[in-house]
């Protein structure tokens, strides 16, 4: 078994040739555009990264200079560097527990008592796992702030009162980049859901660089080489030879926060990937389900991006696991601030399982099996 949380996680070798060969027709940019606008209701910009998107949004709402974006507390770099890119700062809202994923609408509250120049709040639905949308949005219409739903990790994710994400807030951003629910290699969405903001201009999108989407169009390619050599030791060697020439496509680059425009053939795997969403939904909650039903002690959201665990000792798992060939050292965030305490304990100690497609429901049960193994060890 060698199953890795990342390193094309989405991808097969149908996939990957895809990829290789997508057209770079416009007509799949006007299709996209005109899919998204649909399904979430709003006019859709293209970018080559969500976190890109985050950052149209801040700069289409023109806000004061001293206005504040609260986040999660618990989040991506990304989000974090995006609004501090447009020139604001971000209130990081602590999690209520340091086993839980989002912030809670107490805080945003407390939140707001504190710092008045909060003008925007952004909720994430961590790993997929909803959050309280409808206090948040409560407090968000009270207060008259921007409500933001970053989909990165919850396309499709239903939240409790029935309704599904990205159709409440004033802008929806998504996310294609890799490993994501949506992964097209790359790509990025804002859609401007409130009519006042919706014929405010942003900035034009630059062209991306031939070279970058050469890497992008690889990737595919190389990581399938890499995940299926990696049993005779081939594959390690290749992943390090083509991260040591640059080769291969990396999620974190300063330049990723420069706007771009998403070139067409980008679009099209993204349609594909709508297209195949049921489908690679329904594969995500049967290895939850398995999850669910065989960790013990049980301590998880059935979240569909990645199942999580929060462990004490998480190196000692990671080895015990990647002995067996599971390659979860992934975790993904780590803390953006060590002064939300909460938010610092859960990065310190997450887990998160792979869901994927390259993930079989019998690989799902071994690594259920080893990690209650290694429970018991403990
Ligand atoms: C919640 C969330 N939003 C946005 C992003 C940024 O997405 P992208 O990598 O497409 O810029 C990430 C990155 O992982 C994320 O976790």
């Amino acid at each position: 078994m060698n199953i890795f949380n990342s390193l094309g996680s989405n991808y097969n070798l149908k996939f990957a040739l895809k990829a290789l060969f997508a057209q770079n027709k416009k007509l799949y940019k006007e299709e996209l555009i005109d899919f998204l606008e649909k399904k979430y209701q709003g006019k859709a910009i293209l970018a080559y990264k969500g976190r890109e998107a985050i950052g149209l949004a801040i700069e289409i709402l023109k806000l004061p200079k001293d206005s504040f974006v609260a986040i999660n507390g618990f989040t991506c770099y990304a989000v974090y560097k995006a609004i501090n890119n447009e020139g604001y700062e971000t209130e990081l809202l602590d999690l209520p527990r340091s086993s839980d994923l989002n912030f809670s609408a107490e805080t945003l509250e407390q939140s707001l008592k504190r710092n008045p120049k909060i003008k925007v709040v952004i909720i994430q639905n961590t790993l997929g796992y909803p959050c309280d949308i409808e206090k948040i949005a409560k407090i968000c219409k009270e207060n008259n702030l921007i409500l933001i739903e970053d989909l990165a990790h919850s396309v499709r994710t239903v939240y409790e009162n029935g309704k599904e994400a990205g159709t409440i807030g004033d802008f929806v951003v998504l996310s294609f980049s890799q490993d994501k629910i949506i992964d097209a290699i790359s790509g990025g969405a804002l859609i401007i859901r409130k009519n006042k903001y919706q014929n405010h201009l942003a900035s034009q999108g630059k062209t991306l660089q031939g070279r970058q989407q050469t890497i992008d169009r690889l990737y595919p390619l190389f990581t399938f080489k890499i995940r299926k050599s990696y049993p005779f030791g081939i594959g390690k060697f290749i992943h390090l030879l083509l991260k040591s020439f640059n080769l291969l496509s990396k999620p974190m680059n300063e330049s990723f926060y420069t706007k771009y425009d998403l070139p067409n053939w980008y679009c099209s795997l993204v349609l594909h990937a709508f297209d195949n969403l049921e489908e690679n939904l329904n594969h995500r909650k049967k290895i939850v389900g398995i999850y669910n039903n065989m960790l013990e002690p049980k301590i998880s959201y059935p979240s569909t991006l990645r199942y999580c665990i929060f462990v004490e000792n998480r190196k000692s798992l990671i080895k015990s696991l990647k002995d067996k060939g599971v390659y979860v050292s992934d975790v993904w965030y780590d803390s953006v601030d060590d002064n939300i305490k909460n938010a610092k304990v859960a990065a310190n100690t997450i887990l998160n399982l792979p869901t994927h497609k390259n993930v079989s429901e019998d690989d799902a049960i071994k690594i259920a099996e080893q990690i209650n193994i290694w429970l018991k060890s403990q």
